[in-house]
């Protein structure tokens, strides 16, 4: 670490949370630089489990500095809630600052989403409902409401007055019905920007102060990869770039700060929303995956996730635009159990081979994949991974190690941390 770059190098929900729980203890500063509260981070301490939506996971290590960065997108009521939510547990949550840069999801935004969602039918992503796509657009339209307007009531009252019309004639025009009440609106937002007034800063200077003096940063990726705006499975993604250079757009950090680029993935795949799935799986198999994974439903919307095997070609892009210096493969344990495990090293489309991922909805939903198969390991008990986790590589099942140097060979990176568990102590640090 000085500044390392943690992101998903799939379609989210990768256990990228264990894992920078994980790195969270060397790291001074944490920060989360795009997505929003449509990302959901499960974080276990001991026995208490913490779900965030927007807090950066450091937040629970109290001389660690946690930043929602300029690039996020800040839902006040629900940030405040976690905050009040990690208080209550006994984190004073005073180790929190937020961008006055970042964009505010308003309540308008997440009935768009809505309405918006319905009327494109096929061609709706199934978002999280959170807001996030019409707050991008209001962020790139230049109708967006910012944190440092949140926080000044006389310019978030001038702002609303200008956009909430606009907002009722679109919500009218979508087929909606919410009338927006201005007033009430002005009320409640200028209530948020009090209690979160402390909280609220330059966090670009503040990080270029911190990382001068040798600070160890490590930043956040949400969602992940192939859900990016620019790089994932458009239109089926999500509304803000979820690679490694975001981190340096979104924290407001240059990017030869960023010298570390680990990549998380799932021993495996899954997706909660729309769109092909050239891996994707039925049947026992999808049953096992989802129910050993011990809850592959949405952290954010609790829907089942769809579950697939380990796909190259997707992995292969992501190694690429991420310029990935590490790997972190994690749920190596939901595996366990099955006779064999496969992995696709490139997909088949009329007679030909494709290696690199289309960026043709039509031609991705018409790849077959072609599988290399493994012998499987076995399923153990949670304590019996630890135990392993404990020796590092070589007390790993020798399937697993078959398995990992197969990835590194065909992906060219190395796999540097290996997760087989819940807990913290189920997350191993592997050299090669
Ligand atoms: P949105 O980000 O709510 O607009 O949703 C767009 C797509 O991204 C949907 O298919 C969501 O299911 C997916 N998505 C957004 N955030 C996450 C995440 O953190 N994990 C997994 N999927 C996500
Ligand atoms: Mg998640």
């Amino acid at each position: 670490m000085p500044a390392t770059v943690t992101v998903g190098l799939q379609w989210g929900d990768e256990g990228k949370g264990k894992i920078i729980d994980f790195l969270a203890e060397h790291a001074d500063v944490v920060v989360r630089f795009q997505g929003g509260a449509n990302a959901g981070h499960t974080v276990q301490v001991g026995e208490e489990i913490y779900k965030f939506h927007l807090l950066p996971s450091g937040v629970l290590r109290k001389r660690t500095l946690n930043v929602i960065g300029n690039g996020v997108v800040v839902e006040p009521g629900q940030l405040l809630q976690e905050i009040e939510e990690v208080r209550s547990r006994g984190h004073p949550a005073t180790n929190l600052r937020i961008s006055d840069r970042a964009h505010v999801v308003m309540p308008y935004h997440k009935t768009i989403d809505g309405l918006e969602e319905k009327l494109k039918g096929g061609l709706g992503a199934g978002t999280t409902m959170r807001g996030i796509g019409p707050c991008f657009e209001d962020k790139v339209g230049r109708f967006g409401v910012r944190m440092a307007d949140l926080v000044d009531p006389d310019v978030l009252r001038a702002k609303l007055e200008k956009v909430v019309p606009i907002k009722r004639r679109i919500i009218e025009a979508l087929g909606g019905s919410d009338v927006l009440d201005l007033e009430a609106l002005v009320a409640q937002h200028a209530e948020y920007g009090d209690r979160l007034r402390p909280f609220v800063t330059d966090t670009s200077v503040l990080l270029d102060r911190q990382l001068a003096r040798g600070k160890r940063v490590l930043f956040e990726g949400a969602q992940g990869t192939h859900l990016c705006i620019d790089h994932g499975i458009y239109p089926f993604g999500t509304s803000s770039q979820c690679v490694a250079g975001a981190a340096s757009v979104g924290a407001g950090v240059g990017p030869r700060h960023l010298t570390e680029i680990l990549g998380v993935a799932k021993a495996f795949t899954s997706r909660v929303g729309a769109g092909p799935f050239p891996t994707e799986l039925e049947g026992d198999v999808a049953t096992h995956l989802r129910e050993k994974g011990g809850g592959e439903y949405g952290t954010t919307t609790r829907r089942p996730r769809r579950v697939g095997w380990l796909d190259l070609p997707m992995l292969r892009m992501s190694v690429r635009v991420n310029g990935l210096t590490g790997l972190a493969v994690t749920k190596l344990d939901v595996l366990g159990g099955l006779e064999k495990v496969r992995v696709a090293t490139h997909y088949r489309r009329d007679g030909e081979t494709i290696r690199e991922f289309p960026a043709s909805m039509r031609v991705l939903g018409e790849c077959e994949p072609a599988y290399r198969d493994f012998k499987g390991w076995p399923e153990l008990s949670e304590d019996a991974w630890i135990g392993i986790a404990r020796k590092g590589r070589r007390g790993l099942p020798e399937a697993v190690r078959r398995y990992l140097a197969f990835l590194e060979a065909q992906l060219k990176v190395p796999v540097k941390i290996a997760s087989v568990g819940r807990s913290r102590a189920a997350t191993m640090a592997l050299r090669a």
